[in-house]
């Protein structure tokens, strides 16, 4: 659906940006005595499912995930490739998807320390994909909520402004649309781990048991029409 039809049905469902911490593909695959990368695997298709399922929403514009912590980097070194090899398979394999659906891809955080082939390859997929207009899909990689706030604070310091406000940091942060409306972290996990931390600051939440490997467009389903029960009332009293 592109996004000016999606723009009409906004004022009725206010969901615009959905961001997920992917998260329980290890617990997914040692309960089965699999190997953590199996679940890894399994995640990334789950990825896909989910974001073609927002491409086709009426009002999804944004779906961040959560793909690698720069605290990610603290797991065993076969692991990490692993992550790596990984992102770069899935990026190969999905650019037809993002042209059959109309996604656009974007990713934040530092990518700085990938190899350069990955580098490239994201480049690449963020360039070939930014005339698609029925969603933006995000992919956080070596993302860190704080670094990225004093990343931007920084870059607003050095055009030589010493006095901030809100707007000039939402301005200034990679995400579109940076209010989060829903954030869903799966594997029965409460916690941020570092995500998103300026622009969730009145996202609705919601924890589910369900490990990431087993999440499904039905359960996004059921998870939205839960927040569209909601009120969110931003500090009102409607
Ligand atoms: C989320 O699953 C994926 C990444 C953080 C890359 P985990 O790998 O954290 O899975 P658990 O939490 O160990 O089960
Ligand atoms: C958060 O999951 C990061 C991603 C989903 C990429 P983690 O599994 O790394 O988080 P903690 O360590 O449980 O907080
Ligand atoms: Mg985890």
């Amino acid at each position: 659906m592109h996004q000016s039809d999606k723009e009409e049905m906004r004022e009725e469902t206010p969901l615009k940006h959905l961001a997920i911490i992917m998260d329980g593909n290890g617990r997914w695959a040692q309960e089965r005595g699999l190997k953590r990368t199996k679940g890894h695997e399994k995640g990334a298709d789950v990825i896909r499912d989910i974001t073609t399922y927002c491409a086709n929403h009426p009002t999804i514009e944004t779906v961040t995930f959560y793909a690698f912590s720069t605290e990610n980097w603290k797991r065993p070194k076969l692991e990490v490739e692993f992550l790596m090899k990984l992102l770069d398979t899935y990026l190969k394999k999905e650019l037809p998807v993002y042209q059959k659906h109309h996604v656009r891809f974007l990713a934040i955080g530092d990518m700085t320390r990938f190899s350069k082939p990955l580098q490239k390859r994201i480049k690449e997929t963020e360039a070939r994909t930014k005339e698609n207009h029925s969603l933006t899909q995000v992919l956080a990689l070596n993302y860190g909520g704080r670094a990225e706030i004093v990343g931007v604070v920084n870059d607003i310091v050095k055009e030589g402004k010493s006095v901030l406000t809100e707007k000039d940091i939402s301005r200034a942060l990679q995400t579109p649309y940076s209010d989060i409306d829903l954030l869903i972290r799966t594997s029965g996990e409460e916690r941020i781990s570092n995500f998103l931390l300026w622009q969730i600051s009145y996202a609705e939440f919601y924890f589910t048991p369900t490990l990431w490997p087993d999440f499904n467009t039905q359960e996004l389903d059921s998870i939205i029409t839960h927040y569209t029960q909601r009120t969110r009332r931003f500090g009102g009293l409607q």
